[in-house]
């Protein structure tokens, strides 16, 4: 508690505050009786905070730890379930909450959205805060209920920190946004279900156009202090403090003189100044826990300071987005415009929400700690030529910020910086090159300042500032550059030819570190920054057709357009409609797996990773981390009571714990049980193991092929007719190698499972897929019969076939840990667990041989699949692959080889289109070779060879109602092909440094029900009429659980709210299989129909006995009579084809690319999908726009990367691996189901769709590479080139073949 006083007369309460306090003793008045009293009291030593959270304060103490999270708090004592987390480090958004603080300009307290997840408990102090349960979720104002409306929450997992990040611009705008200002600060949350387009609508119809009202530099600073007249400092009744709990001490100091004070009386000591703290979201060695003194920097107001007369100052405490509404305001004063570039370059830096916590000088003593790190803000500052002042051991410093990374900063605080005006003739950019648009570190950022005389041929008069980031540690200006261009004309050629070649000399970059892309994109494109600076200095100078050199490319704001059909008399079937869980989700009241309440005495678990990939296990000895308070067991192979194997017969075996020999990094070999989640983790790394006979590991698909790491054989080859005589006999051969690389399948709920012991067994809440067979798993591996195990799932916060089968590892772990210690226990995989533990899509790779006719007709067609398994293939699509790899095109001939390969990495899965997305993705890439050879245009060449209605796939299915032709021919004339074709023709012709592509991909997907069994239970409730349902799928945010109520409703004839989907569980849908390969949600409509047909018959006599009353009346009178109002259906699918049916689609993809730095904008996409006859046609456009997204991320954007000599996968967490954020979507987004289209052989004449939309967003990939081969023609190098998957900002502009030599302006 804060040490009060209480008045001897009247016992009011005071807090002692510094005036009145003399050597300990307090003297005054009592501010409620008037009584003068003295006492005696240690100053300001506090043991606990007060904070507000929705309204109610909550005082904190050392119950909780020192490094404890806001978020930690928030869930821990459970005052906001609806408040989320994944990443733990700034970079998904799902724990935003709102928070007020301390704003210098208005000098009021300002809503913010911050990550809870980085805000440290301790830091709290006063804070008032909102979180997602404490905002309006009712009316129809309100920002959940708009974005369920707008269908923006599919899983919802991410929906509260979606819609508390714009509750708080909201709240921070008075209500009054632009829709510019919702999409810019739409990078805070990731979602990884709907593709963001309703998202963005949902937010931006809160927007009002133009009413932004931007005020200037006059507005800063008008409050003043009531009592000392001076400029207010915000928060003058403050003292400094001290907060001691048990395991950290933290310091409050509210001046800089006090701080300096708390420095050098800590000198020595472990401690560190924190701000936002969000410096450990990239660097973890920055953890609150690693220090045993945190001094608060959020108290001391002058580092807040802001002036402008007669220099610019700015406070150290401004946090980013402070910085830039205040260079934004002043950026319109005469010499100080440099300001927007500065503006530009701060709001792409992280996150919205990371820089409302974040601080300028947080970031730059990250550079200064970690010279490599590619800070954007310290580049902007040397470009600006910063000055910086410093207090160091006491006294006050300035220096320019080029001795910043020489100084010694150890004991010294940054107080402020000071910008200074810049002449006109000066001109000033700052460029960031990023694998993402919005989010993400520069890969080379690069900043120049130049002062030229244009009237004389652009003379350069004095030095020049030429600066780069993400080359290497040392490297920051190039000098010999800069030294050389003093005195030349940059209007001359020869100017730049020399600098080009001096700095092609200086700039080395490191390559040493494999997480960063190549030395040799990095130092491609700093040349090319320096070029397009040039371009913009020169302006009309330079020749017309290299001016698209001279900017980054813009991007509009984005929108979209849906069509569809629907037939309002048979609503609700067929309604557009969003999911009935939206609005619970969206406002936080949805309940995930770890938000379920634990139970009296849960523990918490967690794995013992490898940390070789290929080696013998010689020893595990858990002892020091059994010695850790309050650890309890650890459980190894050996301990396992039933068998070590989660997968039944005829299932190759996999071991939950390694018994004998690691096959890769990060591969479970123990469970470490502890009473909390912090003393688990705090001890899983202290169990040590030793190994024997490491082998290098086998990480590639080309060194598994070298060195014959091949599982005997998984699939079948198929041969079609005869493709090596039909090749061989051919006019054209076309012979190459394509590859797709892997993808994480970023369902923000990781994977979870809480055991519960009962008298018969256990009750199990897991994230799976396949409640059916993670039950088996755990009746494995305790040796327990099934029946012992009820597993219950009522949502999963995403999937997307990562919960299918590598679920079961984690349920069987937890399980274990319940069984071994006899008490519930939770397994929550920590989010870098689960991206290098979890398996992930597969890669594949292809060989092949294609025979042409000279008129450009298929006529053979020989692959060989090579498909990376990880190091088990037990869930390799390889079998099915053949199925659909032909996608739309015929050929009689076929031969097709697949391979599966073990390689040193986690057993591969499916994830969302796992066989149809890559081989979809070869056959396009093999049509894109073939009509590069034949010289013809890629879509001609596609449309030539699509199937007609007849013909006969390789997988021996009969096309009896293939529209695929139909559907080409219809998207290229609505979506204006022929035209655009034309207009892009011409923009690459005037543009040589910016170009275009389009593209075309149709698409065949076929849907196969075999083995789709799922159950169904369809319960009416006698005494109202009501409905309960339970089905074999598992709702994950398809929408699976509102189309079933759709179906039940529209036969039963019953309005859809008197209907509930109770939670999938092992007993009332037993033996149902995954929900998976699309087919989940039309099978359990078709079980439920089947139920509610079953049902209606056997009430019809009553109610044709009761005709005119209600279904209540009648119900109740079945009811009465005794009649069974229950209902079980068990689908079992027979199709006689492989497949039922084929999804049809076609989508055309328009780009622009930026030559010189390989980065994208996606204009605008068309698709056309047949989706049969939608039964909810809001719920299928999501799915499609999801998907589509999802495919931009695999084919554009998502690496994995691993230690080439240890195997460790490098990539494991959100700093390096980016998945499509909001502004990655289509700017001009277009959906159009298929009209008038009854699938005569789909459920309700339905099509499925959760995974075929993916399947085309190839098309993007295409189309950049169509936008790579126009610069190629500009340069004469039109040569065939295979544009793998991923096609990387840094494999594009590679793939472009840039080189300095043509750097010319003329
Ligand atoms: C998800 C995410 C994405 C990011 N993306 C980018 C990006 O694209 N580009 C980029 O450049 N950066 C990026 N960053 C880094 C970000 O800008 C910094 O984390 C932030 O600015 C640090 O400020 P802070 O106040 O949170 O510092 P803290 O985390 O509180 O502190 C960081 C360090 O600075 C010290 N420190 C803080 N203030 C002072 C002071 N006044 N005097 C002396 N020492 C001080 C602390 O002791 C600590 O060592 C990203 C960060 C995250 C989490
Ligand atoms: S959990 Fe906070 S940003 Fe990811
Ligand atoms: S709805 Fe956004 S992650 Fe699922």
């Amino acid at each position: 508690m804060r040490e009060s006083l209480s008045c001897p007369v009247c016992s009011a309460l005071h807090i002692p505050q510094k005036r009145n306090l003399k050597n300990g003793i307090f003297m005054g008045t009592c501010q409620s009786c008037g009584h003068f009293f003295k006492f005696r009291c240690s100053n300001g030593v506090e043991s606990s905070i007060t904070v507000t959270v929705n309204g109610k304060s909550y005082s904190v103490g050392s119950e909780y730890s020192g490094s404890s999270t806001l978020n930690s708090f928030l869930r821990d004592s459970r005052i906001s379930m609806g408040t989320k987390y994944m990443c733990k480090e700034g970079g998904c958004g799902t724990c935003l909450v709102q928070a007020k603080l301390y704003e210098p300009i208005t000098m009021e307290r300002q809503t913010y959205a911050v990550n809870s997840c980085l805000v440290p408990l301790f830091s709290c102090d006063g804070w008032e805060i909102t979180t997602i349960e404490g905002i309006d979720s009712t009316s129809d104002q309100s920002v959940p209920k708009r974005l369920a409306q707008y269908n923006g929450s599919q899983c919802g997992f991410c929906s509260p920190g979606q819609v508390m990040n714009i509750h708080a611009l909201l709240d921070y705008h008075g209500g009054t946004v632009t829709k510019q200002m919702v999409e810019d600060a739409s990078d805070s949350v990731i979602c990884r279900c709907t593709g963001f387009r309703s998202i963005l609508d949902a937010m931006k119809s809160f927007a009002e156009e133009n009413s932004q009202h931007v005020s200037d530099i006059e507005d800063v600073h008008t409050k003043r202090c009531d009592r000392t007249g001076q400029i207010c400092t915000g928060s003058c009744h403050k003292q400094s403090s001290q907060l001691a709990l048990k395991d950290v001490q933290w310091f409050k100091p509210t001046t800089v003189e006090d701080l300096i004070k708390m420095i050098k009386d800590n000198k020595g000591k472990n401690y560190r100044l924190v701000f936002g703290n969000t410096g450990y979201g990239v660097y973890k060695e920055l953890d609150p826990k690693n220090y045993d003194i945190l001094i608060d920097l959020r108290g001391v107001t002058e580092l807040y300071g802001i002036d402008f007369d007669p220099t610019i100052v700015l406070g150290s405490s401004l946090s980013l987005s402070q910085l830039y509404d205040v260079l934004n305001r002043g950026s319109n004063e005469p010499k100080f415009g440099y300001f927007k570039e500065m503006c530009k370059i701060i709001s792409k830096v992280a996150t919205a929400s990371v820089r409302n916590l974040g601080t300028w000088a947080g970031n730059l003593m990250l550079k200064h700690k970690h010279p490599e790190f590619q800070s954007d803000i310290y580049t902007m500052l040397e470009v600006v030529r910063a000055q910086l002042n410093i207090v160091v051991n006491g006294e006050t410093k300035v220096i320019p910020i080029s001795e910043f990374l020489s100084q010694d900063m150890t004991d010294c605080v940054i107080v402020a910086m000071f910008l200074n005006s810049v002449p006109d003739n000066h001109h000033i950019r700052i460029y960031k090159v990023n694998k993402r648009t919005q989010s993400a570190h520069s890969d080379v950022n690069a900043g120049m300042n130049f002062g030229v005389d244009a009237t004389q041929n652009f003379l350069i008069k004095s030095k020049p500032t030429i600066v780069f980031g993400g080359i290497s540690k040392n490297f920051v200006h190039a000098t010999k550059t800069e030294e050389y261009l003093v005195g030349k004309a940059l209007g001359d050629q020869n100017t730049l030819k020399g600098a080009l070649t001096m700095l092609s000399q200086e700039l080395i970059p490191d390559d040493s570190d494999q997480n960063l892309t190549s030395a040799d994109f990095r130092k491609n494109v700093a040349m090319a920054l320096f070029y397009r600076f040039v371009l913009d200095v020169l302006g009309n100078r330079a020749s017309s057709q290299f001016r698209s050199g001279s900017t980054p490319l813009t991007r509009p704001l984005s929108s979209g357009r849906q069509t569809y059909d629907t037939k309002p008399l048979e609503w609700p079937l067929t309604e557009p409609m969003t999911k009935v869980e939206a609005v619970n989700q969206a406002s936080g009241r949805a309940v995930y797996i770890n938000d379920i309440a634990g139970q009296p005495g849960e523990c918490f678990a967690a794995f013992v990773l490898s940390t070789e990939a290929s080696a013998k296990i010689q020893n595990i000895d858990p002892s020091e981390a059994l010695a850790m308070p309050g650890v309890l067991k650890f459980i190894a192979a050996k301990d396992i009571p039933g068998i070590n194997n989660v997968s039944p017969p005829p299932f190759p075996t996999e071991e939950v714990l390694v018994s004998d020999r690691v096959e890769y990094y990060s591969q479970p070999i123990g469970i470490l049980v502890a009473e909390s989640q912090n003393a688990v983790d705090s001890a899983v790394d202290k169990v040590k193991v030793t190994y024997t006979n490491i082998q290098p590991p086998i990480l590639t698909m080309e060194d598994a092929i070298d060195k014959k790491s091949i599982f005997p054989k998984v699939a079948d080859e198929i041969k079609v007719g005869d493709a090596e005589g039909a090749i061989a006999k051919s006019a054209v051969k076309v012979t190459g190698r394509i590859k797709c690389g892997t993808q994480y399948h970023m369902a923000m709920e990781t994977q979870i499972t809480i055991c519960n012991p009962t008298e018969d067994g256990f009750d199990v809440y897991s994230s799976t897929q396949w409640v059916d067979r993670c039950q088996k798993s755990i009746a494995m591996v305790l040796g327990i019969p099934d029946s012992s195990i009820s597993v219950s799932v009522r949502r999963l916060g995403g999937a997307y076939g990562s919960k299918i089968s590598r679920n079961f590892i984690v349920a069987a772990g937890c399980a274990l840990a319940s069984n071994a210690i006899k008490r519930p226990v939770r397994l929550s995989l920590d989010f870098h667990v689960n991206m290098k533990m979890v398996g992930k899509r597969f890669p594949w790779m292809a060989d092949y041989t294609i025979g042409l006719s000279s008129d450009g007709m298929l006529e053979g067609v020989k692959i060989t699949y090579y498909t990376d398994c990880g190091i088990n293939p037990i869930d390799n699509s390889l079998a099915g692959m053949v199925l659909g790899m032909d996608n739309g095109y015929y050929c009689p001939n076929w031969h097709l080889i697949p391979v599966a390969l073990k390689t040193n990495t986690a057993c591969n899965t499916s994830c969302r289109s796992p066989g149809s997305c890559p081989t979809i993705f070869i056959m396009e890439s093999i049509m894109e070779h073939c009509a590069k050879m034949l010289d013809k245009d890629p879509t001609d060449f596609r449309r030539q060879n699509l199937y007609k209605k007849g013909q006969v796939t390789p997988a021996k299915m009969p096309l009896t109602y293939c529209n695929i032709r139909e559907l080409t021919s219809q998207l290229l004339s609505s979506a204006d092909y022929v035209t655009r074709q034309q207009q892009v023709s011409s923009y690459n012709q005037a543009n040589r440094w910016k170009k275009k592509g389009l593209s075309v991909v149709p698409m065949k997907f076929g849907i196969d029900w075999t083995g789709g069994n799922y159950t169904a239970l369809v319960a009416i409730h006698g005494y109202d009429g009501s409905v309960s349902i339970s089905h074999g799928g598992i709702e994950s945010g398809q929408g699976i659980n509102t189309k079933v109520i759709q179906v039940c409703a529209t036969t039963l004839g019953i309005p859809m709210d008197i209907i509930r989907v109770k939670p999938t569980d092992s007993l009332s849908t037993a033996n149902s299989v995954t929900t998976g390969g699309s087919i989940t949600s039309e099978l359990c409509c078709k079980a439920v129909l089947q139920c509610c047909d079953a049902l209606n018959k056997r009430i019809a006599p009553v109610k044709q006995k009761m005709a005119g009353k209600s279904w209540k009346d009648v119900i109740f009178q079945c009811f009465s009579e005794n009649m069974d109002l229950s209902e079980r259906y068990w689908e079992v699918p027979n199709s006689p084809n492989v497949f039922q049916y084929n999804s049809y689609g076609v989508t055309l993809t328009e780009v622009t690319l930026d030559v010189l730095t390989g980065q994208h904008i996606i204009d605008r996409v068309d698709m056309l999908f047949d989706c049969g006859e939608s039964m909810n046609p809001e719920i299928d456009i999501g799915q499609c726009e999801g998907a589509f997204v999802m495919g931009l991320g695999y084919f554009l954007l998502e690496e994995i990367k691993y230690d080439q000599k240890t195997g460790q996968q490098l990539t494991d967490g959100t700093w390096e691996y980016k998945v499509p954020l909001a502004k990655d979507i289509p700017v001009d987004f277009r959906i159009n189901l298929l009209k008038n289209a009854p699938n005569p052989v789909g459920i309700l004449r339905a099509k499925a769709c959760g995974e075929p939309p993916l399947c085309m967003s190839c098309s993007a990939l295409f189309a950049i590479k169509h936008a790579v081969e126009a610069f190629r023609r500009d340069i004469g190098k039109d040569t065939y080139f295979a544009l793998d998957a991923p096609a990387t900002v840094e494999k594009v502009q590679q793939a472009c073949m840039i080189d300095a030599s043509q750097f010319v302006i003329q």
